[in-house]
């Protein structure tokens, strides 16, 4: 095929990792902007090389001809958490949604393949807008956590370096890694609940504090400048508490205050 070919070819493929990364980046944003634990924690997409291609086809005697239809992973995108929980959350965040369609799903956390590797892995159908109309194309989505992504990591630039011929004790190092891999991210699910609540406090004084900042912002313009400074002062002073609690109530007064300062300026208006 030519070299041209192959890039109008995969144009459709790069559109939709591009998309389907600001997708699941804005799942990580809404969240975080309502104050809720992101279940996913990056992502992170790429279009299969054409080399790679060439290379899976060979090794599954794929014609050309099937090649959209039976390479299903030409776009790629992984989805990061930090607990094993909550990828069973990803998954269902996925099958709820009307524009990506499950085809299959392989699940190798409860399956663990030889190598050790764990991950779910989703095949799905995703449209995509191109010139010519719109195109069904298939994506992988693969979901893992920090920990499982260390693992497959080093283990798949081991399996690059060593060509498919591991030596038995690198193999059996992996294997070893591996079980590691499983109590870690087993230890870190029994922590879960408290570094969500410390996750989920420093997101809501991040929240809280761009609020405040915004409102003490809109005061400045409409209000006494002098009383904005002290507002101000009497923010850092709150702030420096590092009392989330305080931090909620100032925010309130504040709001108290801007209420009363738009109730002025509609009877201003009246
Ligand atoms: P390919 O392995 O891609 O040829 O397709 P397949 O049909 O066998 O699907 P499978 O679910 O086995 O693998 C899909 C992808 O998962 C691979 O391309 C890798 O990215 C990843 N993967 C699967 N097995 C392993 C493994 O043992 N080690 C690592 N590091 N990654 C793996
Ligand atoms: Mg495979």
């Amino acid at each position: 095929m030519e070299i041209q070919l192959w890039r109008s070819i995969l144009c459709p493929y790069e559109l939709a990792v591009k998309e389907l990364t600001v997708k699941f980046e804005h799942i990580i944003n809404e969240h975080k902007q309502n104050d809720l634990y992101s279940p996913i924690e990056q992502v992170r997409g790429r279009v299969k090389s054409v080399s790679s291609i060439l290379e899976k086809m060979q090794r599954k005697n794929i014609p050309m001809e099937r090649m959209e239809e039976e390479v299903e992973d030409i776009a790629g995108v992984r989805i990061i958490c930090q607990f094993e929980e909550d990828i069973e959350t990803v998954a269902s965040i996925i099958q709820k949604r009307t524009d990506m369609v499950i085809k299959s799903e392989k699940n190798y956390l409860k399956h663990i393949k030889q190598s050790g590797y764990r991950s779910y892995h989703l095949i799905i159908y995703y449209m995509v807008e191109t010139i010519e109309g719109p195109k069904r194309i298939q994506a992988e989505i693969q979901i893992r956590t920090m920990a499982m992504n260390f693992w497959a990591t080093i283990e798949h630039s081991l399996q690059y370096k060593y060509k498919g011929d591991m030596p038995p004790h690198v193999t059996e190092r992996l294997s070893k890694a591996a079980d590691a891999i499983i109590s870690l991210d087993r230890e870190m699910s029994s922590v879960r609940n408290e570094i969500m609540d410390a996750q989920n406090s420093s997101q809501m004084q991040s929240n809280l504090v761009k609020d405040i900042l915004s409102n003490i912002e809109n005061l400045y313009k409409v209000s006494n400048k002098r009383e904005v400074m002290k507002i101000q002062d009497e923010f850092l002073r709150v702030f420096r508490t590092k009392d989330l609690q305080q931090l909620e109530r100032f925010h309130r007064q504040l709001d108290i205050i801007a209420e009363g300062y738009r109730a002025q300026a509609v009877y201003h208006n009246m």
